[in-house]
């Protein structure tokens, strides 16, 4: 028996990222988002959607880059914080101590407290409603050493990104590793994670 809830916005999960950006006149912004992901393999891009009332929609139009910080459990005072006000009365870095860096690939600063950044350059904007889709491609990402795997990937046990229930509005940590994609079904090919990840090698077969 399933009870319906009618035309809401609820997706599991939601990711929380914190949208980096420059103002006309230079002055720094960081604000949480959780309409958003990864969009788009080649090129890779990631999309996240805003309402036109917030700093983040003005800025994003006006310099066009912005970066995505991912911010640990550990954050998430700072995350509530930033998504309590906006960058046009407060500056968010002086009010959680977070410190503001400058990318060196685009024209938008990033949490130097955060271990993993995604630097990204705008290239569509889509208004869907309330909120305006921004897809970004992303033009390079980094991690801190620290949170690196022996075989060099990030490991996301290591960062604990925060997840948003968007209904109940809760932010959860992320749980145990259930298991390897593409590798839990004896008869499914190794090399379909490429059609997801763009690396390793093609395989025709993989209908998305
Ligand atoms: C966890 C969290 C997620 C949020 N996700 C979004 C979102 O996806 N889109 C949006 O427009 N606002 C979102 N908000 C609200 C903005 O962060 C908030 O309006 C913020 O004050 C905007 O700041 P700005 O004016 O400096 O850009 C979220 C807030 C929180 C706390």
């Amino acid at each position: 028996m399933k009870q319906s809830f009618g035309a809401v916005t609820f997706a599991y999960p939601a990711p929380v990222f914190l949208i980096g950006t420059y103002d006309n006149d230079g002055k720094a912004d960081i604000t949480p988002v959780c309409w958003g992901g990864i969009c788009c393999t080649k090129p890779p891009c990631v999309s996240l959607s805003l309402r036109t009332a917030t700093q983040t929609f003005a800025n994003l139009v006006a310099r066009k880059a912005f970066t995505i910080s991912i911010p640990s459990e550990s954050q998430v005072k700072q995350v509530d914080a930033c998504g309590s006000t906006s960058g046009r009365t407060t500056d968010k870095f002086a009010h959680t101590q977070l410190t503001q860096a400058r990318s060196q690939v685009v024209y938008a600063p990033y949490i130097k407290e955060c271990l993993v950044i995604v630097e990204c350059k705008l290239i569509h904007a889509f208004e869907l409603g309330l909120h305006t889709q921004f897809v970004g491609e992303v033009l390079n990402v980094k991690a801190d050493k620290r949170v690196l795997r022996e075989d060099g990937v990030v490991d996301i046990l290591k960062v604990r990104p925060l997840i948003f229930a968007p209904d109940t509005c809760e932010y959860y940590g992320v749980g145990r590793l259930i298991g390897k994609a593409f590798a839990m079904d004896r008869n499914t090919r190794r090399d379909a994670a490429h059609n997801i990840t763009g690396r390793g090698e093609p395989n025709p077969t993989f209908p998305g």
